[in-house]
């Protein structure tokens, strides 16, 4: 089990209080956000297609699996692309606990003023 915490500065909109909770091993990252109330964008349905669902990997980013390449070249459209930025429906969730934050910002053009 890994416990995960989402970041105290994080998209107000989605989870202005945070979240702490606890996810196996392998689980993707942007399901187990969904699953425990932190309601993220996924615009294409967790298919490495739009970067609605991008993140920042504060804490335990080295414990991941890397990002392969469908994930890095579509990374580079996303907002305010950061070196320990993921896209979620990508990521599977390691062995060590992981601090996320959902950027402010997303390309789902629907949400943008909310
Ligand atoms: S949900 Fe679209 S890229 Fe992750």
């Amino acid at each position: 089990m890994t416990r995960f915490k989402n970041a105290e500065s994080n998209h107000p909109g989605i989870c202005p209080n945070g979240a702490e909770f606890e996810v196996p091993e392998g689980a993707n990252l942007a399901k187990a956000l969904v699953a425990n109330g932190v309601n993220i964008d996924h615009a294409c349905e967790f298919s490495c297609s739009c970067t609605t669902c991008h993140c920042y990997i504060d804490k335990g980013f080295d414990s991941l699996e890397p990002a392969e390449d469908d994930e890095e070249d579509l990374l580079d459209q996303a907002w305010g692309l950061k070196s320990n930025s993921r896209l979620t429906c990508q990521t599977k969730v390691g062995k060590e606990d992981i601090t996320v934050e959902i950027p402010k910002y997303s390309r789902n053009h629907a949400r943008e003023n909310e």
